[in-house]
């Protein structure tokens, strides 16, 4: 039988709770699979500074780079705002981002047919919205030099070489192979060098996809079309802060953003993370929403195990738990039948896999 390594960083403010709830859906479906997992925990965030005073400790790329894939869950918070850059929770996750390679974070927004009122936009634009961001991850303004800090005056770069975008835009254009066949790459060339760059060698990688119909878009209008007319999109080839900004406004076109998962790629190991944050504001009570941390396990299945029939299963079970009518606290305005906790949520998903 196999037997995979799973890492699995829970984080801070509801990441433990969130965690914890998709290794109850992975259990499940090794329940009727022909593998099994075993799970190493690691810190990071603002919980591994408290410990080991590092938000990244060096055992935790350790067990990330011994283990067969990473199931993340979020970090930060208030107590560690305050603390010198370098320390913050967020530079944490940064790094182990950096460390491990994974270039290419994959941020899928659907709109499941029983949540269409839950979006903030009528059900007549988000019906059978299916796109997908493709945010490079580890370059841009994130992590350019220079930049710093004195009393008046703070800096940031934003820097691509080509190498960078030529792989993150190869990701792209593979997965529209597999899509519906367009990228849209966004950008703000109109007023940046390096999203002229970026256009400019976007342009030439298409070439080696001629089934694949490109066009480019300024990230403002983007941001724009994205609200008009999401179903226009298809993937969505963008830099690490546009694909931020991006994805967390496409979580709304779904419903919550307690509903998008991400695979963040391209290296050996894979990070598989909701796209949301730590939620302090909700943190303990027991109400967070954990799929889109079951998604992300999903996509871990997927992406990094080749388990696609196993993946398949999470999906279909997430899907029934809302048709039924199961909702977290995020969506219980929208055709609840039963509002449930983060636990009950996932024991849900769970027991549709194993019946
Ligand atoms: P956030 O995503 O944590 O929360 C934004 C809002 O969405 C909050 O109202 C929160 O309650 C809600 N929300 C988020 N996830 C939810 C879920 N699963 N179920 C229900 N509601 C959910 O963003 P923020 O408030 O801007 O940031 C909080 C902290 O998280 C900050 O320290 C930030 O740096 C950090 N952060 C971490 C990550 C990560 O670890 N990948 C991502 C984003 C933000
Ligand atoms: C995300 C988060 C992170 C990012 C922060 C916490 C560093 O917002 O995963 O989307 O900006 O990448
Ligand atoms: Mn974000």
């Amino acid at each position: 039988m196999k037997k995979y390594k799973i890492a699995l960083i829970k984080g801070d403010g509801i990441g433990p709770e969130i965690v914890d709830e998709a290794v109850k859906v992975l259990d499940a479906v090794a329940s009727c699979s022909d593998f099994s997992f075993s799970y190493e925990e690691a810190l990071m965030g603002g919980c591994a500074y408290d410990i080991a005073g590092d938000p990244l400790p060096k055992e935790t790329i350790n067990i990330a780079l011994n283990s067969d894939a990473v199931l993340f869950g979020a970090i930060g918070g208030e107590k560690w705002d305050t603390l010198p850059r370098e320390m913050r929770p967020e530079s944490g996750l940064l790094r182990f981002r950096k460390e491990l390679g994974v270039y290419a974070n994959l941020r899928p927004a659907v709109v499941y047919d029983e949540l269409i009122n839950a979006s903030s936009l009528k059900a007549s634009v988000v019906k059978g919205v299916d796109l997908m961001v493709v945010r490079e991850l580890i370059g841009g303004i994130y992590f350019g030099e220079p930049k710093g800090r004195t009393a008046d005056k703070g800096w940031n770069t934003m820097v691509y070489t080509r190498d960078e975008i030529v792989r993150i835009a190869h990701q792209a254009f593979k997965i529209a192979m597999q899509r519906s066949k367009r990228v849209c790459s966004v950008d703000k060339a109109n007023v940046l060098d390096v999203s002229q760059l970026w256009r400019d060698t976007v342009i030439e990688v298409a070439k080696e996809y001629p089934e694949v119909e490109l066009s480019h878009m300024y990230v403002d209008n983007a941001a724009m079309q994205l609200i008009r007319d999401p179903r226009q999109f298809d993937v969505m080839l963008t830099g690490n802060i546009f694909g931020d900004i991006l994805s967390d406004e496409a979580s709304m076109l779904s419903g919550s953003i307690g509903l998008l998962p991400s695979a963040s790629v391209g290296a050996k190991i894979g990070v598989y993370e909701p796209i949301h944050g730590s939620a302090p504001d909700i943190a303990g009570q027991g109400i967070a929403n954990p799929i889109a941390t079951i998604a992300s396990a999903s996509m871990m299945l997927r992406y990094g195990l080749d388990e696609i029939a196993a993946a398949k299963k999470i999906d279909d079970a997430i899907k029934k738990a809302l048709s039924e009518g199961y909702r977290t606290q995020d969506l219980a305005q929208f055709d609840a039948k039963e509002v449930c906790s983060t636990s009950e949520m996932g024991s849900i998903i769970a027991n549709y896999i194993v019946r």
